[in-house]
């Protein structure tokens, strides 16, 4: 597909009607830089399931703060602008993940909990936006099934046939990844840069400019998640390392155990979750 019909393509969601509605008024709010915490607050709090499972997920092991938070207001006090709009949209993105692919939203929440305990182990001060970072870094590719659900279909046989990764099944069919993708939509939507970041180069952590440690971190929790064959993220491979990051983290091995025994409690999540 040409580069510039697809981006051009992605970049009218708001346009098209094979996206919901609901991320449509969520991409004019997240989109918009006037908006404050309160109206944030109330936009949340308006919408009853929205709130439950926004509690849930933040007094879950994907941000650790377990049962502390229980009103919306301190959840937005306490994680601040960017973590609550980019939590906001990790919701519906996640809701949106299990209507396009099977498994692709335990595969995220599995990723943000396994991120957020390496960045925690690694003494990072910004582990709720590394959890965000986690939920959303495949975010091209609800975007993807969404705008182009029988292309995708391809893409999905194509990688299972050639015994392929679906990234690279992806720029076969496509000319880009999900990853490049989703930066397109980060841009747009002006995500914080970190989390561009992730979104971007998550499969190549080396290229990542603003935030290489995060970007290693979710590099390593994304594959450590499908080694453990949780949840399903379009393929059953796991791929490689990068020897790089590897060695950017040097975690130790009670660090990699941690973060697998935070993969295992995640099993069963979904239900805690309310999904
Ligand atoms: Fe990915
Ligand atoms: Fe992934």
């Amino acid at each position: 597909m040409d580069i510039r019909i697809l981006r051009q393509k992605i970049e009218k969601i708001e346009m098209l009607p094979t996206v919901p509605d609901v991320i449509k008024r969520l991409a004019v709010i997240i989109g918009n830089p006037k908006i404050s915490l309160s109206e944030i607050s109330s936009f949340i709090s308006s919408d009853p399931v929205l709130t439950s499972r926004i509690l849930k997920m933040v007094n879950s092991a994907i941000f650790g703060f377990p049962g502390r938070i229980s009103s919306v207001t301190h959840a937005v006090t306490l994680l601040g602008f960017n973590v609550i709009k980019g939590l906001l949209m990790g919701v519906t993105v996640l809701d949106l993940m299990e209507t396009t692919m099977i498994g692709l939203r335990e595969h995220s929440i599995g990723c943000a909990a396994a991120a957020r305990t390496i960045a925690a182990r690694k003494g990072l001060k910004n582990t709720e936006d590394v959890s965000v970072a986690g939920l959303l870094h495949d975010l091209g590719k609800v975007i993807l099934l969404l705008q182009f659900p029988q292309d995708y279909g391809m893409v999905l046989k194509t990688a299972e046939r050639k015994g392929m990764l679906v990234y690279d099944a992806e720029q076969e069919h496509f000319s880009e990844s999900h990853a490049t993708v989703g930066l397109w939509l980060a841009e747009k939507w002006q995500f914080p840069k970190h989390l561009t970041d992730v979104i971007a180069f998550h499969h190549k952590p080396g290229l990542a400019k603003d935030a290489p440690m995060e970007t290693a971190i979710v590099h390593l929790a994304d594959i450590l998640t499908r080694g453990m064959g949780f949840g399903y993220a379009g393929d059953a491979l796991v791929p490689a390392v990068s020897p790089a990051a590897f060695e950017q983290l040097n975690l130790s091995e009670e660090d990699i155990r941690d973060v697998l025994r935070t993969i295992d409690s995640m099993k069963g999540m979904g239900d805690d979750l309310g999904w």
